[in-house]
């Protein structure tokens, strides 16, 4: 095909710096892509004047659905080919916890569709407030099961099962009733639906995918995510239980979803493009100050290499505001960004 005006017809690939994206707010709101999103990728698979490749992953705290499947849809929004070794989401991490937690209880998404992420991941028992309702419809007065979730809910009997851990994989699409659920499971006697246990204290640990409080969708101003359902349950188990609920998040800032996307950025360089030395530079970009500018500056401090922090303002950071953690750039949009970085390395 012929090349962009200004575009060399020789690439070459850097290896001395790479980008990380955050999803939504950044590249994607509401399902659809952000216009200069298409022209970045463009950008970065060497339509520039220099002719330079510059290898990229995305890290989202969003989920719902397979790896594969998100990566699929990625790549048509953004019209490139995405693939699931450049690929984190919030929840990728839960896969390590399989071996730990036999029976799971998984909370959030459409449908099946975390069920079967989950079971994907190895867990070898995966409940969902679907099959604890079709069990004992009397668990949420005000939630009755559609004829669908009826039908795929699994019918057994909870007074015999011991859920072992709670993940919250995805958003809730029911507050309430995941709520009640979640609370039943915290009261209980290692985890027996129908127990109390004497200090509230006997429950299985929660695992949310991550803590963003608000994110950046299709409405004009942010909207409530996994985070508010976090700060909600605790709030709620302090209020019926008198006594603090420890939870604990996945997701961006956690360090230890940047010492994941460094193993995958490593492991992709190397497959894809034969670089074996670990870039001088990781641009981050994202939208959200307290999850991706944080977790970028924080791991900026214990890395070997540099990561440098690049706000957009497409998504929840908005002029006229503060950042509460201040990147080392605010631009924008995507492509701003991709510029920057661009210039700065030249
Ligand atoms: O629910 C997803 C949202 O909170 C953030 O996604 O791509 O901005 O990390 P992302
Ligand atoms: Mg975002």
């Amino acid at each position: 095909p012929p090349s962009a005006p200004g575009t060399p017809l020789e690439t070459t690939v850097t290896g001395k710096y790479a980008f990380a994206f955050d999803i939504d707010g950044v590249l994607i709101r509401g399902g659809k892509p952000i216009p200069e999103a298409i022209e970045a990728m463009k950008v970065l698979n060497g339509q520039n004047e220099y002719g330079i490749k510059i290898p990229y992953i995305f890290v989202t705290n969003g989920g719902g659905k397979s790896e594969n499947e998100r990566c699929l849809q990625l790549s048509q929004q953004l019209q490139i080919e995405v693939s699931p070794g450049q690929f984190i989401c919030g929840h990728t991490p839960m896969r390590e916890m399989a071996e730990k937690y036999r029976t799971v209880l998984v909370i959030g998404g459409e449908g099946e569709k975390c069920r079967q992420v989950a079971e994907a991941y190895g867990f070898k028992d995966v409940v969902t407030p679907g099959d604890i309702i079709k069990d004992n419809q009397d668990t949420t007065p005000f939630r009755k099961l559609t004829e669908d979730e009826h039908n795929n809910s699994r019918l057994r009997n909870f007074a015999e099962v011991e859920i072992d851990a709670i993940f919250v994989f995805a958003d809730s699409r029911d507050w309430a009733s995941d709520q009640q659920i979640i609370l039943d499971l915290l009261m209980s006697k290692n985890g027996r639906l129908g127990t109390r246990s004497e200090n509230f204290d006997e429950g299985p640990p929660v695992f949310f995918s991550h803590n963003d409080v608000v994110w950046s969708t299709s409405h004009d101003l942010t909207r409530i995510g996994m985070g508010a359902l976090r700060v909600s349950l605790e709030a709620m188990f302090k209020a019926v239980t008198g006594t603090d609920l420890q939870t604990i998040a996945f997701g961006k800032p956690q360090i230890g979803t940047f010492e994941f996307a460094t193993r995958l950025l490593q492991q992709w360089r190397k497959e894809t493009h034969g670089i074996n030395e670990p870039p001088e530079t990781v641009y981050f970009v994202g939208d959200t100050p307290e999850s991706d500018i944080r977790g970028t500056n924080e791991f900026n401090n214990e890395a070997e290499n540099t990561w440098y922090s690049i706000l957009v303002r497409t998504g929840v950071f908005r002029e006229g505001t503060k950042p509460k953690f201040q990147p080392k750039v605010t631009v924008d949009t995507v492509l701003d960004a991709v510029l920057h970085g661009l210039e700065r390395e030249q």
